[in-house]
């Protein structure tokens, strides 16, 4: 029995499997610039973030209808049920739809047709967190919640997600308070590449109250001393930071450094199809090279239920 856990961070455009990418490009008569799944997954050798969020990008072409969102979001959840995953908060990235011309309706309600059915078919509760792309305009996030306001009832919060490094947190000051007036929940990916002031602003101006990655939060003490004292959760993701090289090695990843500073750790998959494994992938993985013991690993799995955006009367059945 896999070790019951809740995923925070998990980007569902990053859970298309190649055969699922070809299934879908055929079914809408896209072309694919591989010859087959062999070839694509040969493409997933990353330098950096960008190197990565180049083909992320590129592959949503296959993407387009209410029955496509489906079907990526029931892949997810059936793979990330049979790994203990029992609460999933999933992101999705509107504009990278929204500028190819699919509405983000289609986006919204094609995933939540799987996610309604989750908890009775995979016993997976679900939420929804609509994240903005930092590489695109402060305005472009702007239209980007207003586009979905007919569809808040579905989503519980707002993330900051892509190209970190230039695009600081206070760019979307103003998007991050209108989603707060609006009743979301606030997360941003913060200290992935960027520096660890990053993560500072992300908790001072966006009023963020989980940090995704925060890897670099080690580089500052005080922010760290912070972070222990108001139990910020940090939504850590060790299979994507060795793929993108964000550190050398699964051995010499922060996680456990991290979790003796203080730190309230979570782990998570971010774009398990690209980065070679789903969120029990991850915990096995880095608990093995990091000699966690099985108690270590339980704490980190009661973290993810503690960090998650569930009533306090729903968490009661997690814990
Ligand atoms: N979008 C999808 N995965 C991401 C990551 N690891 N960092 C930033 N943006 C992303
Ligand atoms: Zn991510």
């Amino acid at each position: 029995m896999p070790l019951p856990k809740a995923e925070l961070h998990l980007h569902i455009e990053g859970t298309l499997e190649p055969e699922l990418a070809f299934e879908l490009a055929a079914r809408n008569g896209v072309r694919l610039p591989y010859a087959d799944t062999e070839e694509l997954r040969k493409a997933y050798l990353f330098d950096d973030l960008q190197s990565f969020l180049d083909l992320y990008y590129s592959l949503m072409a296959v993407l387009r209808t209410e029955e496509d969102f489906e079907a990526l979001a029931e892949a997810y959840l059936a793979r990330a049920a049979a790994q203990g995953v029992r609460h999933a908060e999933i992101f999705f990235d509107p504009q990278a739809h929204t500028a190819r011309g699919v509405p983000i309706g289609t986006v919204v309600e094609g995933l939540g047709r799987a996610l309604d059915r989750a908890e009775s078919r995979h016993g997976v509760t679900t939420r929804l967190i609509l994240c903005f792309l930092r590489d695109k305009s402060a305005e472009s996030a702007l239209e980007t919640l207003e586009a979905a306001r007919p569809h808040l009832h579905r989503i519980v919060g707002v993330g900051l997600d892509s190209a970190e490094v230039g695009h600081p947190p206070a760019k979307f000051r103003e998007v991050y308070a209108m989603a707060d007036s609006l009743g979301l929940r606030k997360v941003a990916h913060a200290g992935e590449e960027g520096p660890p002031s990053y993560i500072t602003e992300a908790l001072d101006v966006l009023g963020v109250e989980r940090v995704d990655h925060g890897l670099r939060a080690l580089e500052d003490p005080e922010l760290v001393a912070r972070l222990v004292r108001d139990r910020v959760p940090l939504t850590l993701c060790p299979l994507s930071n060795v793929r993108l090289r964000a550190v050398s090695s699964l051995s010499a990843h922060p996680l456990r450094r991290m979790m003796e500073a203080g730190l309230m750790c979570t782990v998570n998959s971010d774009d398990p199809a690209y980065f070679g494994g789903y969120a029990g992938d991850n915990f096995d993985a880095v608990g093995a090279a990091l000699s966690l013991s099985s108690e270590e690993l339980r704490g980190l799995a009661r973290n993810s239920f503690l960090a998650a955006f569930l009533g306090e009367g729903e968490r009661g059945r997690y814990l």
